[in-house]
C-alpha cells in the first residue's frame, strides 16, 4: 500500500509488482495516493481487521456457549471458508481452533489468556475517524473490547458480584450456526463499508486522491483482510467511484435486508444468555440508524439550545433559530 511521490513509486513499481501477492485481479500493489496516503490506507486496513477479528471472536463465543467444541467450530469455519465468507481470517481461525497444546490434551486456544493486546493501528483509525467526523462504530467497538479484555482482574472481580440468572431462547444447533453465518456476513460487510467510508473522507480531507476501487483490489491478496466479499465490493466502487456508503448501493440492499432478521435473533439469543456480542450489536444499531430518515437528534439540538444557546435549524423554514425554552 505505497503512497507518497508518484515519481518515486514509478521507479520502484517494477520491483513492488514482482514481490506483491498475485491475484486474478492483478498484483496486489498500486500507488494509493499522495503524501501519507500509504500509511493511512494500511492503518484503515488494520481498523477493518480489528472489527472482523472481534466479530469472529463473538461468533466463536456464541457457538462455544451453544456447546460446540473447538473442532466443531473449526469445521464450521472451514465450511464457511468455501463460500461467500471465504477469507484469510476465517481460514486461520479454523487452524487456530484445531491446534492442540504440546504440553497437555487441551486445545491451545483454551489455554491462552483472554487479554487482547494491540500495537495501536486500530486505535489510530478510531482517533482519525473522530477527527474527521466519520462514524465507524464497529472499529471503535473492536478497539474498546481490546481495552475491556485487558482488564482481566476487574472482570474476574465483577463476575463474582453479578450472579445473574439467564432465561433464554434456545435454538437447534443448525439454526444457531445459520444465525452466526448471517451475522458474520452482515458485520463483515459493514466493517469494510465503514473503513471505506473513512478512506473516502480522509482522501477528500487530506487530498490523497485515493482510488477506492484500486485499494479494494490490492486488498484481495496477501492481506489479513482479504476475502471473497471484496470482488463484488470492487465492482460496486468501480461502477460508482463517488459511492458514499455501502448501504447506499443497490447491490447490497437485499443482503442487508435479509440478514438483519438473523442478526436480531442472534443478538436476542446472546443477550438472554449473557454472552456479550458488542460488535454484532453495534453493526445492527449502525445499520438501523443509518437507514433512519428520522432520528431523535432533534431533541439533542433542543437541549443544546436550551443550555448553551447553540441554536437549531427547523424542518419547516430556513434559517438558524434560538428559543427561550423557559418562557411560557
Ligand atoms: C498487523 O499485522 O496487522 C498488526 O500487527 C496487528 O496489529 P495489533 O498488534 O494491533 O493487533
Amino acid at each position: 500500500m505505497p503512497g507518497g511521490s508518484p515519481e518515486a513509486y514509478s521507479q520502484l513499481e517494477g520491483m513492488l509488482v514482482q514481490i506483491a501477492a498475485q491475484t486474478p485481479s492483478g498484483p496486489c500493489v498500486t500507488w494509493v495516493g499522495h503524501g501519507s496516503a500509504g500509511h493511512y490506507v494500511k492503518m484503515v486496513h488494520n481498523g477493518i481487521e480489528y472489527a472482523i477479528m472481534q466479530l469472529i471472536s463473538e461468533i466463536y463465543s456464541v457457538l462455544k456457549f451453544g456447546s460446540l467444541s473447538n473442532v466443531e467450530i473449526a469445521e464450521i469455519f472451514e465450511e464457511w471458508n468455501e463460500g461467500e465468507l471465504k477469507s484469510f481470517l476465517i481460514e486461520i481461525t479454523a487452524v487456530v481452533l484445531r491446534k492442540k497444546d504440546e504440553h497437555s490434551d487441551h486445545s491451545l486456544v483454551d489455554l491462552i489468556l483472554d487479554k487482547a493486546k494491540q500495537k495501536g493501528t486500530g486505535m489510530w483509525t478510531s482517533q482519525s475517524a473522530m477527527d474527521l467526523n466519520v462514524p465507524i462504530p464497529l472499529i471503535d467497538t473492536a478497539v474498546t473490547m481490546r481495552f475491556l479484555s485487558a482488564r482481566k482482574e476487574e472482570r474476574v472481580q465483577a463476575s463474582s458480584l453479578y450472579n445473574i440468572e439467564h432465561d433464554s431462547p434456545s435454538y437447534s444447533r443448525e439454526k444457531l450456526i445459520q444465525l452466526c453465518k448471517q451475522s458474520m456476513l452482515f458485520g463483515m460487510l459493514l466493517s469494510y463499508g465503514q473503513g471505506l467510508d473513512l478512506l473516502n473522507q480522509a482522501s477528500a480531507n487530506y487530498k490523497y486522491e485515493i482510488n477506492i476501487s484500486e485499494v479494494i483490489r490490492i486488498w484481495k491478496g496477501g492481506c489479513i483482510i482479504r476475502s471473497g466479499l471484496l470482488d463484488e465490493l470492487q465492482e460496486v466502487y468501480t461502477r460508482n467511484m463517488s459511492l458514499k456508503n455501502i448501504l447506499l448501493s443497490d447491490n447490497y440492499v437485499d443482503v442487508f435486508t435479509q440478514t438483519r432478521k438473523s442478526v436480531i435473533e442472534l443478538i436476542n439469543y446472546a443477550m438472554h444468555h449473557g454472552v456479550p456480542v458488542p460488535c454484532i450489536s453495534s453493526a445492527l444499531n449502525y445499520f438501523d440508524a443509518y437507514r433512519s430518515a428520522e432520528l431523535s437528534s432533534n431533541l439533542i439540538q433542543a437541549q443544546r439550545d436550551y443550555f448553551g444557546a447553540h441554536t437549531y435549524e427547523r424542518k419547516d423554514m430556513p434559517g438558524t433559530f434560538h428559543s427561550n425554552w423557559e418562557e411560557k
